[in-house]
């Protein structure tokens, strides 16, 4: 990204030296470039251009506060999957119109919350449900808005572990049994059906895919309305993926070029689009620095023992991600292969693997890529505190999120009497 630069021969994120901020604020740090954020947005808001059509950031991608409110300054809306996130998006100053609930096990009090807030819409996963959403809403004397999330059934071409428009897959609703899913919620008292929506995965590189789902989801269109029930927005869902490595997904108004005159080639032009984005708005904006504890030399690899782990990078242990780690100042140095690991007592506890650096104990490196499903599926394993966390803007730098320390993590624990 343009936003992270070696100028000379010092990494830079915006007009910010990295070594300055390890320096000031400790490793490790997560540091998140607020102009690549928005600029990973106005692609968004490029490909769509003219249309009616919506972001929905889903913020589990990363849900600290500030981001929110970068986003929401920004004109996007979010697409929440827990009572927890409607909070956030509430405190980072959203409006419940710009708000829509994913998620296949939203329970009744969640709900309870999401209607008081008015939210947009529910993205409702199966038939039992709508039966609860219903009688909640009717409840509360209210009609919930709702769009099924249908399973299309294609291939993402991702990781397995996030591919989920499968027909094995817990989400959604199978395209078969989608017609009388939208017949079961037109007929409760206590819904009103608005939309459609899918998300087949997530990373995903290639446009097929979309442009199948997109196909898929229209043949339900074309039967649901037929059996008379309208379906004003169509919600793309997630998925696409940043460079990690050597990926080259589709750039975001290339991709919606294409939906776009798919839709308008099968007559859907005039509908409001909707998408959730997550990892392409703030994957490659951020970067986790983290300081090089110890060399340790082995018989069959070399070992780069680093201060940042699993708990604060889990996406390696998890699904064999791959993260580019480079140093903070480029060295004169012979580079020697390593893992790259952290200090938790797991095998699995790496951060890379065969990587060539010319490092010394108490060098800074950066982990790049770190801005989605890091500090979001960050924990506190081995009593780790989670990392700081500052926003770059230009050459101002905001602490978003201070050190956790143990004090915080013992809080609500209890000693026996
Ligand atoms: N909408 C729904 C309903 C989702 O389940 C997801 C992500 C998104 C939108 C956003 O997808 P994105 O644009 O970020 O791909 N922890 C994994 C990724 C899990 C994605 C879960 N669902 C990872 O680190 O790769």
């Amino acid at each position: 990204a343009p936003q992270l630069q070696y100028r000379g021969d010092a990494l830079f994120l915006e007009d910010v030296p990295l070594a300055e901020l390890a320096r000031e604020h400790g490793t490790p740090l997560f540091a998140y470039s607020k102009a690549s954020m928005l600029a990973a947005l106005a692609a968004y808001q490029r490909g769509f251009a003219g249309r009616k059509a919506k972001v929905h950031y889903a913020l589990k991608a990363n849900s600290s506060l500030a981001i929110l409110q970068v986003f929401a300054r920004a004109g996007c809306g979010f697409d929440i999957v827990s009572g927890g996130e409607l909070e956030r998006v509430l405190a980072a100053g959203a409006q419940g119109a710009d708000i829509i609930f994913s998620g296949v096990g939203k329970t009744r009090r969640e709900m309870k919350r999401a209607l008081e807030a008015g939210i947009h819409c529910f993205n409702v996963e199966s038939e039992p449900e709508l039966e609860v959403l219903s009688a909640v809403a009717a409840d509360m004397g209210l009609k919930a808005p709702v769009s099924l999330r249908v399973n299309p059934d294609v291939n993402p071409l991702t990781h397995p572990y996030i591919s989920t428009g499968l027909k094995g897959s817990k989400f959604g609703i199978a395209h078969k049994d989608a017609l009388r899913a939208y017949q079961r919620a037109a007929a409760l008292p206590g819904l009103r059906v608005v939309g459609i929506d899918c998300h087949i995965g997530s990373q995903i590189t290639q446009v097929s895919p979309y442009l199948d789902a997109l196909d898929r989801m229209l043949d339900l269109v074309d039967t649901i309305e037929a059996a008379g029930i309208p379906i004003a927005h169509i919600d793309l869902g997630g998925g696409l993926g940043i460079t990690y490595n050597a990926e080259q997904p589709p750039a975001a108004d290339a991709l919606w070029q294409r939906l776009l005159a798919r839709l308008d080639a099968r007559g859907y032009g005039d509908r409001q689009l909707m998408i959730e984005p997550g990892r392409s708005l703030v994957g490659n904006a951020g970067v986790c620095l983290t300081e090089v504890l110890y060399l340790k030399p082995g018989e069959q690899k070399n070992f780069c023992i680093i201060d940042a782990a699993m708990n604060d990078l889990p996406r390696p242990a998890m699904y064999e991600a791959f993260h580019q780690i480079v140093p903070l100042q480029a060295s004169g140095g012979k580079p020697v292969t390593y893992d790259v690991v952290g200090p938790v007592c797991e095998s699995g506890d790496w951060i890379g693997r065969d990587r060539k650096l010319a490092v010394q104990p108490g060098d800074t490196l950066a982990v790049l890529s770190a801005g989605a499903y890091c500090m979001s599926m960050a924990s506190n394993y081995n009593t780790r505190g989670r990392a700081t966390e500052v926003l770059v803007d230009g050459s101002t730098v905001h602490v978003i999120r201070e050190r956790e320390d143990v004090a915080d993590q013992l809080r609500k624990e209890k000693l026996l009497p």
